[in-house]
């Protein structure tokens, strides 16, 4: 039998990335996962989803630390970039909370995979970064040359 193929989730244990281990998992991928911490117990779900025991790795990574997002990376053909701060509560330092981990963690991400020769790279991104258009022609599809209004959005 042919050894699985190799892809890295970033941020695994979050509500997207774990419905995409357990997707990656049954159709025989080898998982490397990326946790801030893989011994919290609100990550235990992964190790309990089926062919985790001989297919999930799970690595200890923060998103703003390059070398441990790389170690993850490693022999991977294909990354899924899913960590991000979603933040639920009015934020203290949108700066440091938000936008930092997101845009500096997504550089890191790519810059690793553009090191490391990653064939595919999928970030995930969010509703909000088209929603917010005010100009947009109603019922047309938004796409890539669509982008939210900034004051919309901080206007939310
Ligand atoms: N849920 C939706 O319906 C939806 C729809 C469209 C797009 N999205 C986008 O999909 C992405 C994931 O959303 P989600 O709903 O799955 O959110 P989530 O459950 O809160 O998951 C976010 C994940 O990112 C990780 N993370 C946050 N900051 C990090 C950092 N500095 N370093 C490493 N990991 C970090 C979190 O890890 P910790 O557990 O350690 O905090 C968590 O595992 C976001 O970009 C979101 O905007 C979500």
């Amino acid at each position: 039998m042919a050894p699985p193929r190799h892809v890295c989730v970033t941020g695994g244990g979050g509500f997207i990335a774990s419905w995409l281990v357990k997707l990656l998992l049954s159709r025989g991928y080898a998982v490397h996962a990326t946790l801030r911490d893989p011994c919290d117990p609100k990550n235990a779900h992964l190790m309990q989803l089926d062919g985790a025991a001989e297919n999930l790795r799970l690595f200890k990574a923060d998103v703003l630390d390059r070398a441990a997002l790389a170690a993850a990376v490693e022999g991977c053909e294909g990354v899924f970039h899913v960590a991000s701060p979603v933040p639920l509560d009015k934020l203290v330092d949108p700066e440091s909370e938000v936008i930092v981990p997101a845009v500096k963690g997504t550089s890191n991400i790519l810059e690793v995979c553009s090191t490391m020769k990653v064939q595919k790279v999928v970030v995930v991104s969010s509703t909000a970064t088209v929603h917010f258009n005010p100009n947009w022609p109603q019922g047309k599809p938004k796409d890539e040359s669509c982008w939210s209004d900034k004051k919309e959005v901080l206007t939310r």
